[in-house]
């Protein structure tokens, strides 16, 4: 689900949905997008930007973010771009304990990983104290207001029912054994799903500070876990040869979705391919062997394919890893169903 736009979208559409991912980063995320906070805690944000967000900075007692500091997810927030950062930010989660709730304080937490986020990864130039403090108490203004749109959005004013949302972190290569499908009726009958890209490395686990130095910083932000290597996230390390653990990775999780689909339920994709030329066929073989039709009929297709819908990838970050290699900047949207 990475940052949780398909979760979010349908619960908008009313669907009941469950969403999944390796990442603990993601599941956070689309945990704070998708919890409903109260008018109370609300308030309490809004209180906290108000109060907290404008003394950023002179709260920075040593001792009192000392402790945190020492935390092995810290590493490469020594140098000299971060380390100011590192301590605006220490102090920001310190601040975070004055929320009253979980809720609260995983909201304010998530603005504090964005607004972190736009201040380090990538960035080539320095961040002042002033501008963290504008960004992020814009950030909170923003995703209060968002998230107050969000919840009156007809399907949902009148609340969620208990099992419309689930979450799980995990390998989707077990998803078919979660407990949320054990049920043949509460299977799905949509999947929608970005897996990871065959050839392509994305830095789903690390912003990149001062010149490509690699940090798990968001974890120590998010408050969760840090993962593990790229390939971890990446069904396996885009310089192998032939890419075999890939395609042998995508094919397990494959025929493990397609268990816990209902018979004729759908799955749209979307894919982005170092070598489309080779690596689509061997993609849509896998969609094949794992029990899947394309929902194109073939009498309908151009010989060489060319009605599948493609896009440019729009300001990705890993366009930029990329460098020369053109192909991997464009995607493609599969549409498949279970096969008879
Ligand atoms: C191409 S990204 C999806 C990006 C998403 N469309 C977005 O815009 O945020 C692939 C996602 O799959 C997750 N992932 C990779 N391997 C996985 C696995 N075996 N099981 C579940 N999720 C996995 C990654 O953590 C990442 O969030």
């Amino acid at each position: 689900m990475g940052g949780g736009t398909t979760v979010v979208e349908a619960l908008r559409a009313g669907r009941r949905i469950v969403g999944n991912d390796l990442n603990a980063l993601a599941v956070f995320v689309a945990r704070v997008k998708t919890t409903r906070l109260s008018d109370a805690e609300v308030a309490a944000v809004e209180a906290w930007s108000g109060r907290t967000v404008g003394q950023m900075g002179y709260r920075l007692a040593r001792q009192a973010v000392a402790s945190m500091l020492d935390d092995r997810r810290l590493k490469n927030m020594d140098l000299p771009r971060a380390r100011f950062i590192k301590k605006i930010v220490a102090g920001a989660i310190k601040a975070v304990g004055e929320l009253p709730t979980q809720a609260s304080q995983d909201f304010a937490r998530c603005a504090i990983l964005r607004t972190a986020q736009w201040a380090l990864d990538g960035r080539e130039t320095h961040t002042s104290l002033g501008e963290f403090r504008e960004k992020l108490a814009w950030h909170l203004t923003e995703m209060l207001r968002t998230s107050a749109d969000f919840w009156q959005e007809p399907n949902l004013a009148n609340g969620l029912r208990g099992d419309a949302c689930t979450l799980c972190q995990g390998d989707a290569a077990g998803l078919a054994e979660a407990p949320v499908f054990a049920n043949p009726e509460s299977k799905a009958s949509l999947v929608v799903t970005s897996p990871p890209y065959p050839g392509v490395h994305v830095l789903y686990h690390r912003w990149q500070v001062d010149g490509r130095r690699e940090t798990p910083a968001p974890y120590w932000i998010a408050n969760c876990n840090d993962g593990q290597g790229a390939s971890f996230y990446n069904f396996g390390d885009r310089h192998e040869e032939d890419l075999t653990t890939y395609f042998e990775s995508s094919l397990r999780t494959l025929r493990s979705i397609r268990r816990a689909m209902k018979d004729g339920a759908y799955i749209v994709q979307m894919v982005a391919f170092s070598d489309p030329d080779t690596q689509l066929p061997r993609y849509l073989d896998n969609m094949q062997d794992a029990g899947f039709v394309e929902a194109i009929a073939t009498h309908q297709r151009a010989a060489n394919g060319a009605d599948r819908i493609w896009r440019t990838v729009p300001g990705r970050r890993w366009y930029a890893v990329l460098k020369g290699d053109i192909a991997a900047s464009r995607e493609v949207v599969l549409v498949h169903r279970v096969a008879d």
